[in-house]
Order: structure tokens, then sequence, then C-alpha cells
């Protein structure tokens, strides 16, 4: 059976991340695309991810395919606290009205999440984020449960290196068992860059990203990456796995499955588009729209 989408063929999960990139367009996109040929018809799951360097919005159709959402750089949140309430929702506001426009439909409903470990009223002030931004918010579920409604693993390590913070999360029999997170990410990457390179932080945030650029910016973030390496390793070892899964947006550089495999001994991989994984689990988690 097709857990994604009873009753159809089953999608790999690396088709079924490649199509949601494809729907899944960077803000500059979204402004100007066109909306899809007719409105979807039934209902809509729809998530939304306020993470430290990226605001995501997914929609999903009824079977959880991916239909459209839009992405972009903010910093609005830092390590599941949001530090900046106005703009975080005006910015959630915009998104919601490009892809509605896409869509033809009201989004009316969405599931938002939290890194394990953050406290109760902070994860309420995501909700009311999504609430400002005009959609119901009947859940909030934690990132490594919503990452794993997409990857479906019975037993390893998801790993997520994000922008503010590196989650890890222990997984036995497909339900999490453990879970930490530590203060390293992306953003790291882009201050040594930086300082390595003399640019700005938001030079090297553009010129990181860029797949051909990553060759020449290996050797410069190779440390960091160590330092992710090392931070699994650790955990890990009062955890065992045999296998390891990167997510997070910092899982696309060119070079980390192979740094954490050495470090931790563990197969290591990297599905397509990781940055989508968690904002896609958690409109996989409900958030049906009338
Ligand atoms: N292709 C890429 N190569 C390298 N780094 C990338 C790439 N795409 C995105 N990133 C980095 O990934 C980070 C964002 O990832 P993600 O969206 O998973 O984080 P977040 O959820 O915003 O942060 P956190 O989970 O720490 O709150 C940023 O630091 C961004 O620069
Ligand atoms: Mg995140």
């Amino acid at each position: 059976m097709n857990a994604l989408s009873p009753g159809l063929p089953a999608p790999s999960l690396e088709a079924y991340l490649q199509q949601a990139g494809e729907v899944i367009l960077h803000r500059s996109q979204s402004e100007t695309a066109p909306a899809l040929p007719a409105a979807p018809s039934g209902d809509l799951r729809v998530g939304v991810d306020l993470g430290t360097a990226y605001l995501v919005l997914a929609v999903l159709d009824e079977a959880g395919r991916p239909l459209a959402g839009e992405w972009q750089f903010a910093q609005v949140v830092k390590d599941g606290l949001i530090v900046d309430y106005i703009a975080a929702t005006d910015l959630l506001k915009g998104m919601k009205e490009r892809v509605e426009r896409r869509l033809q439909r009201e989004l009316t409903r969405a599931v938002s999440g939290y890194p394990p470990g953050v406290p109760r009223a902070e994860v309420r002030a995501t909700a009311h984020v999504v609430q400002a931004a005009g959609m119901d918010c009947p859940e909030l579920v934690d990132e490594p449960t919503a990452a794993n409604n997409i990857l479906r693993l019975q037993n390893g390590a998801i790993v997520d290196v994000g922008g503010g913070t590196t989650g890890i999360a222990v997984v036995r029999d497909g339900q999490v068992v453990y879970t930490a997170d530590e203060p390293t990410g992306g953003t790291h990457f882009s201050l040594v860059i930086a300082g390595s390179l003399g640019i700005s932080f938001e030079e090297a945030e553009a010129l990181k990203i860029q797949p051909a650029q990553q060759p020449r910016l290996f050797p410069l973030v190779r440390p960091v990456m160590e330092k992710v390496a090392a931070i699994v390793k650790r955990h890990i070892t009062s955890h065992p796995v045999d296998q390891i899964t990167l997510i997070g947006g910092t899982s696309a550089f060119q070079g980390m499955a192979a740094v954490i495999e050495e470090w931790t001994g563990v197969k290591t991989s990297v599905p397509p588009r990781p940055a989508l994984v968690t904002p896609l689990g958690m409109a996989m988690q409900g958030g049906r729209d009338e």
C-alpha cells in the first residue's frame, strides 16, 4: 500500500521530493507564477514551517500530493522562538495570498510545528502567527515526527541540519524515541564563509547555496561539518543506529553525507530537496481544508 496516497502507486521518496521542489517556489518566482489551470478539488493539507532561516508554506492535495507552496529567507525566528512576531505574520500572510492566487483556493487551516525541547508558551506563539496570518492552527507537531511522515523511516536517525541548529531524532519501529537539538547549522557555515572571504553574511549566504560554488567553499566549511558530525556521533553513541538520513537545508551542501558517514561510521544519505521534508510532513500531518 502507498502510505502517502492510499490507492495510488507509491512514488519513491526521491520522486515525491523532486515534485514538491517543482511546485514549492522561491518567493521571487511565486510572485509571477501562473495560476493552476483549474482549482484543485477536495480537502487541502497545509503546512507552515517557521524556521530560523527559511519560512516555508506547503500545500498538498487530499491524497498528500504536493500542489503548491512558497519558501523565503527570513530571520524572524530563532531556534523555534518567534523573535519578530509582526514581521513573521506579515511575511506568512503574503505567502498565503500568493499561494492562494496560484491555487484559486482559500487556505483556512495549517499545521505548524516546533523543534523538540521548545517551551510550551513559545510553541503557542507559533500557532498565533499562523492564526494572525489568517489560518486556523488546529495542530502543532514536533519537527522530527513531521519529517518522518515523509521519510517513513522504521529504524535510524533523522538529522535535521537547518539554519540555526542541528536536530537529532532516533526512530525505533517508526516512532521518534529520542531527540536532541544543538546550536550549529547553516548560519555558521555562512559566518565562516563571510569571515574567510571578507564578504557580508548576505553575500556568503547567496554564494553558499550555489552548487557550482560548493566545491571551492568545501574546505572552508569542512570544520563546521565536522562539528555537526561530532554532535551526531555523540548522540548516536548512546542511541545506536544503523542508518542516518540527513534533512534540513544545510544537508544540501555537497559532501555533507560523506563527512557525517566518515565520522560516525554509519551509512548516511540525503534525499533531494532536504529543506522541504519537514514542511511537507507538517502538511501531511493533517490540516485538512474545506
Ligand atoms: N543548496 C544549499 N546548500 C547549502 N545550504 C543550503 C542550501 N539550501 C539552503 N541552505 C541552508 O539551509 C538553511 C535553511 O535550512 P532549513 O530551512 O532546514 O532551516 P530552518 O528550518 O529555517 O532553520 P532551523 O531548523 O535551524 O530553525 C540555511 O542556512 C540555508 O543557507
Ligand atoms: Mg527547521
